[in-house]
């Protein structure tokens, strides 16, 4: 007879009604490194809102990339988000045969390919980002990253920047993730006047940029290009609803990870001279015809160690929140169906067996003789499975590009000198807006 777990889930202390909420709101994955090492890979949290069992470790992370989405759905999670949208199929949400589809049609879209034959241009929106930087006496970072970023999306992905939207796109996105996905703010903020504005105005950029795409022909195909050709096909069915938040996605997807990694790593140069120095006669080198090859990226390797480990110390997804599809046991433990999980991935980036001295940025640690990201599923900042983030590869070298890019053009220093970088949370852990910065051009 199968024998039923019913061990009770440890349960981290909290505060009365606000539970774990405040130390979630501080440092979610600090919560979870000392939870794990305190209580075991299986204990529960809660916020205002919620009841969390969190799943951590090592052996968690590969859970999750072999089975775990036979156990476990982020269906729920991004319901809400889905609806606000009106839309049915919003790929994060689905699992099966419709999301491995929806997956194989955007695969090339999301891709590092959306840079070739697009180099120069994609420089040329940065320099046109910098030249506007360097006007000012110090600069809010976190925001010049995120302006940069949205540029490089749109003319990447869709060949059409989103001038003239940038806060709009932030402004939505900010609210409509804090309220549906992490529900952290109350619903209220979905029926405020500025919400509702940038709603309408983020629906008008997606009819746009699809509009734009329907009349202009490419050659090289972009992911709008690739969606509306499976349209055109036949190889999916969509609603306008749903071409619109696919249009989104780009933005939900890419702006606050790449901006994040960006922003921290200009700190990171900042204050570690000797890596700053390395990393700009690399970028020296790299640039040094004024332009790039997209083939060449891997000459990029000091950058690409800076924003590997910037990843594992500062991952923006310490956890991704899933439910359960029907009770299952783990390690000993009996999870609920519909229980709201959190696969705290992060937890393993922490792990000293793996990591050496985990809370030193050191880049070193992915050189061939130690290649300690080499143990499976252990460096996991873009989750695992089969929601395994899709724009991996670009958003990695999105990263190591602009930063360097940045490296080879400008040169900067914190304002105040001693500034200390803090964090924030919400919708997406990283570096918070107080972080300023004086920019200018470098003389060479
Ligand atoms: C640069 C740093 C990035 C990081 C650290 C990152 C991280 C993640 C993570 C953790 C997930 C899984 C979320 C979950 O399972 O709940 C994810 C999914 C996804 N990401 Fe990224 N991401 C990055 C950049 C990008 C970029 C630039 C794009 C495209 C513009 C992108 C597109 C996607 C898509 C489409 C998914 C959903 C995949 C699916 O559900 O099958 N990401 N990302």
């Amino acid at each position: 007879m199968e024998t039923i777990a019913t061990k009770p889930i440890p349960k981290v202390p909290g505060f009365p009604v606000l539970g774990n909420t405040k130390q979630l709101l501080n440092d979610p994955l600090e919560l979870c490194v000392q939870s794990y090492q305190k209580y075991g890979p299986v204990f529960r949290i809660s916020s205002l809102f919620d009841d969390i069992v969190v799943l951590a470790g090592l052996e968690a992370n590969q859970f999750l990339d072999q089975r775990g989405d036979e156990f476990l759905t982020a269906e729920e999670v991004w319901g809400a988000y889905s609806k606000e949208l009106n839309a049915d199929n919003n790929m994060i949400a689905m699992r099966g045969d419709n999301h491995l589809k929806m997956r194989k049609i955007t695969k090339r879209g999301y891709s590092p390919v959306m840079f070739m034959g697009k180099e120069k241009a994609s420089l040329e929106a940065l320099d046109e980002s910098f030249e506007k930087l360097c006007q000012s006496k110090s600069v809010k970072v976190l925001e010049v990253v995120q302006n940069m970023t949205i540029d490089l999306l749109g003319l990447l992905l869709a060949n059409h920047k989103p001038t003239g939207y940038e806060k709009d796109i932030k402004y939505f996105l900010k609210v409509v993730l804090n309220v549906t996905v992490i529900r952290m703010w109350p619903k209220l903020y979905l029926k405020h006047p500025r919400y509702l504005k940038a709603k309408k105005r983020i629906d008008e950029l997606a009819k746009k940029v699809l509009a734009y795409n329907q009349t202009h022909e490419h050659d090289q195909p972009n992911l709008v290009d690739d969606i509306i050709a499976a349209i055109e096909n036949k190889e999916i069915e969509l609603s306008d609803a749903d071409i619109s938040l696919m249009m989104l996605t780009p933005y939900t997807a890419g702006i606050d990870t790449v901006a994040n990694n960006v922003t921290i790593m200009i700190y990171q140069l900042m204050n570690m001279p000797e890596l700053k120095a390395k990393a700009k006669a690399e970028a020296d080198e790299f640039f040094k015809e004024g332009s790039f090859d997209t083939k060449n990226l891997r000459k990029l390797d000091v950058m690409m160690r800076i924003t590997m480990e910037t990843m594992r110390r500062y991952p923006i997804a310490p956890v991704v929140p899933r439910t359960a599809v029907d009770d299952f046991e783990y390690e000993g433990y009996t999870i609920k169906k519909g229980q709201l999980v959190y696969m705290a991935q992060g937890v393993a980036h922490f792990d000293a067996s793996i990591f050496k001295n985990p809370y030193q940025f050191d880049i070193d640690r992915y050189l061939p003789d130690r290649a300690e990201h080499k143990t499976k599923s252990a460096w996991s900042p873009f989750s695992l499975g089969d929601h395994k983030c899709l724009g991996n590869r670009l958003g990695e070298v999105m990263v190591c590009l602009i930063t360097s890019y940045m490296l080879h053009q400008l040169d900067f220093e914190a304002v105040p000198k001693d500034y200390k970088m803090k964090f924030s949370v919400l919708p997406t852990p990283g570096p918070d807006h107080g972080f300023k910065a004086k920019f200018w051009k470098r003389q060479n």
